[in-house]
């Protein structure tokens, strides 16, 4: 069966150092930037993933030019206006929530129609949550059930600045409404529930206007229009959510030690670390370095000699949104029932993702009490499965294959996990780094 693949044995004990791939937030964040930039911007280590590669091929439907060599991306910016393209463009966000939401606050100064569209799992997402406050500004939408892709969006030359109050803790909304204000006359002004702070810390880095004042469980971030953004030389650290399969494979096999070199380490983004450290995982972070704003880390992991199952705090659900589903996995093995709870969010992603993360624990036997928003798992750390598993019809969720693999090679089993062309999205060469630490 061509994109199946099959595992049938336990990873052996593995002491190793890896590399993983280029943080996803960051290069699309980058490329956004990089386009309205006043000249030539450079990136070494850009993440060469389809998500990225569709920004890309955004970014040149309006008419910026963008060269990829083999390690390194050029782009040729042409200015706050220097978006060219005829009336009725079709952009395609393909899988990408962050290049969809983030695009449209770019676009929000376009006269002209474009038609913003995106594969099946991004047309089951909801793009109001954009479309909404971006009417503010003076746009125009037309969605798709009200709701979805495909879209229609013709900004407006006479801006207003809007309030807006993100309390989802979207770093994707929150990042729209920042592009959007950047494009605007007057000061508009977002309270943030926490979320990822890319888009700040490269606005501050590139010394822009805007003002975030960190309040306890909020942030509050005055954006003022821009005139001209200098072009970005970047070198792209490593994606912490990328590592999180490999940190979790290391908690789960037995005497094994890893390091992943050079990754992201930003307190936004690093939920995994302080939960796994709660449920008694020992991690290191080495070398840090403070690099254009960011924090990046050698991150060492050991197998704990035991783990403890966590009572999830919510406040770090943002901070791990795209790791809850490995992080369910170290639950699945974990003394006692461990409870993550307010976690809607979770069904909005890529699949309906908590529906998913109960699913696979089901199939591996493991009891949980799901709700719309919460999971209670209860956890075995004896827990070693002997059946079939079959994954599939999952959307081509990257995430939900990635964490099949792990699970298969932490806990055994004779697994079918369809689709393995889904790694494309976020991590082609997660298959590789698996091989290399079979080795
Ligand atoms: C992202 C924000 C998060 C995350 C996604 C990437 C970003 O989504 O799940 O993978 O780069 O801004 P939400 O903003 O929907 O929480």
């Amino acid at each position: 069966m061509s994109g199946t693949v099959k595992i049938k044995k336990k990873i052996n004990e593995f002491n190793k150092t890896i590399t993983v791939s280029g943080d996803k937030s960051i290069s699309i964040r980058w490329i956004l930037f990089s386009s309205i930039a006043d000249g030539i911007s450079r990136s070494q280590n850009l993440l060469r993933s389809e998500d990225v590669l569709a920004t890309i091929s955004v970014i040149k439907k309006l008419g910026i030019k963008a060269k990829l060599t083999n390690k390194n991306c050029t782009i040729y910016g042409k200015g706050m206006n220097g978006f060219k393209y005829k009336d009725n463009l079709t952009l395609d966000a393909k899988n990408s929530g962050t290049l969809g939401r983030l695009i449209l606050g770019l676009l929000i100064n376009s006269t002209k129609t474009i038609r913003l569209i995106g594969d099946k799992s991004l047309s089951k997402r909801d793009f109001l949550r954009v479309a909404k406050p971006l009417t503010k500004f003076g746009a125009k939408f037309k969605l798709k059930n009200s709701k979805n892709l495909p879209l229609e969006i013709i900004g407006s030359n006479n801006l207003k600045p809007i309030k807006y109050f993100e309390n989802r803790g979207s770093a994707q909304c929150k990042s729209a409404i920042i592009f959007a204000g950047i494009r605007t006359e007057g000061t508009t002004i977002i309270k943030a529930k926490k979320s990822r702070n890319h888009t700040e810390l490269l606005c501050k880095y590139l010394n822009l206007p805007i003002l975030v004042r960190n309040k306890k469980n909020f942030d509050e971030i005055r954006v003022k229009k821009i005139k001209k953004i200098s072009p970005i030389d970047y070198k792209i650290p490593s994606d912490i959510s990328s590592s999180a399969f490999f940190i979790v494979l290391t908690v789960l096999t037995n005497n094994s030690e890893l390091t992943i070199k050079n990754v992201n380490i930003n307190p936004s983004r690093i939920g995994i670390i302080t939960i796994l450290k709660k449920m008694g995982v020992k991690i290191i972070f080495k070398n840090k370095k403070n690099y254009k704003g960011e924090e990046n880390a050698d991150i060492f992991i050991k197998t704990p000699k035991s783990l403890k199952g966590i009572n999830c705090p919510t406040k770090l659900n943002s901070g791990a949104i795209d790791e809850f589903l490995v992080i369910f996995l170290v639950a699945a093995k974990a003394k006692g029932i461990s409870y993550f709870k307010n976690l809607a969010e979770l069904n909005q992603k890529e699949s309906p993702r908590l529906k998913w993360g109960a699913k696979i624990l089901n199939k591996m036997g493991v009891k949980t009490d799901l709700t719309h928003d919460s999971i209670k798992i209860y956890g075995n750390p004896k827990l070693i499965i002997n059946k079939k598993i079959i994954i599939k019809n999952y959307l081509k969720d990257h995430r939900v294959f990635m964490t099949s693999v792990i699970a298969a090679l932490s806990f055994g089993g004779n697994w079918e996990i369809h689709d393995k062309d889904a790694i494309k999205t976020s991590f082609p060469n997660f298959l590789n780094i698996i091989n290399k630490l079979k080795k």
